[in-house]
């Protein structure tokens, strides 16, 4: 069983598990302000895309708990300030994009006149998403049965587990789930260079719940797949596009190549809130750019010659082609994308 939590609010404090000190510290971090926590996403003390939708949605909270106006207007102004914090955090995940929306959808509405009002639905609507979350990993988990066989050998990329979500987990949830039913799983765990949530978080949380696992680097999936019977490659996304594009962790691509090169089925795991229908193909979502050091120092140690140019971009997007299908929270999407990703968004 597992013993810790991601996130949580505790009134008017946001803890936070630190994810840069897994596995070998589980230390936890309170925030009282927003910037706070805006930094904390930026540093990736918390990431995955969920757990990102969460945590904007509880700085939000926050700087609507510890405000000192008596008058709306400056509440809301507050709030702007702080979604504006947020927003310039980490820009591919669409889910921290959505909550801040939600909140302040929240705020430009309000039209009453007490501030304690408006605080409360702010901190309300927080909470909602946070338990929407949770509800989402279940269902997701629950769509993803069918793909995962009795006895099943699978690769997984990044880490999607509950240190990415307010819950179980995307396609860790449907790995856990099958699991926990009786399946027999093994998972290749992709490393997952340069930050390595797949060695140190994935890793970690599967070695809590007894699920066999073995760890790859990443460049390792071809040399896998010709050797072993792989039943499937199950990964997050990050923002899925209208056509079915998808953004991921870096290396995602790759994986996804492979797996089409040795006709194993791949599948892109994630809530309905990861899809953006705004965003026409992959080469609209923004990806981000990471600072050099985290591919150029391993704990504070040069692993590149001073001076030596790199390039860290923390995630890459996988065309829709690659994709078996999308598992999400109200069904699974195959292709083409266009028409059954448009259905279950809107449906
Ligand atoms: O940079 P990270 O660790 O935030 O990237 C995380 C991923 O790419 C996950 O696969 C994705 O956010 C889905 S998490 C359920």
């Amino acid at each position: 069983m597992t013993e810790y939590f991601t996130i949580r609010w505790e009134n008017g404090i946001v803890q936070m598990l630190d994810q840069r000190m897994l596995p070998e510290k589980v230390v936890y971090h309170d925030y009282s302000k927003c910037s706070e926590v805006a930094h904390a996403i930026s540093e990736m003390v918390i990431r995955g895309a969920p757990a990102l939708g969460v945590a904007a949605a509880y700085g939000l909270a926050l700087t609507a708990y510890h405000s000192q106006t008596s008058r709306v207007s400056d509440l809301k102004e507050e709030l702007l300030q702080s979604a504006a914090e947020l927003q310039n955090s980490r820009p591919t995940a669409v889910n921290l994009f959505t909550a801040i929306e939600r909140i302040m959808g929240i705020a430009q509405h309000f039209s009453g006149m007490e501030v304690m009002q408006l605080r409360g639905e702010v901190i309300h609507e927080a909470m909602k998403i946070a338990e929407e979350d949770r509800k989402m990993n279940l269902k997701i988990a629950q769509y993803g049965q069918q793909f995962i066989p009795d006895q099943a050998n699978l690769i997984h990329h990044c880490n999607t587990g509950a240190l990415a979500t307010a819950s179980i987990g995307t396609a860790l949830g449907v790995i856990i789930l099958a699991h926990n039913r009786g399946k027999k799983i093994h998972v290749f765990v992709d490393e997952t260079r340069p930050r390595l949530q797949g060695a140190r978080l994935t890793a970690w949380e599967l070695k809590q719940l007894g699920i066999p696992q073995t760890v790859i680097v990443d460049g390792a999936s071809g040399y896998v797949m010709e050797n072993n019977r792989i039943d499937a490659c199950l990964v997050g996304c990050d923002r899925i596009a209208a056509n079915g594009d998808v953004a991921n962790k870096i290396g995602t691509y790759n994986l996804a190549l492979v797996a089409y090169a040795h006709g194993v089925p791949f599948y892109s795991v994630g809530p309905v809130t990861s899809i953006d229908l705004s965003i026409k193909d992959g080469n609209e979502i923004p990806i981000e750019q990471r600072p050099d050091d985290e591919v150029a120092f391993i704990n504070e140690r040069a692993i590149i010659p001073d001076g030596v140019k790199v390039f860290n971009p923390a995630f890459d997007v996988t065309p829709a082609k690659y994709i078996s299908a999308i598992i999400t929270d109200r069904g699974v999407a195959f292709p083409p994308y266009q028409t059954s990703l448009y259905k279950l968004k809107n449906g």
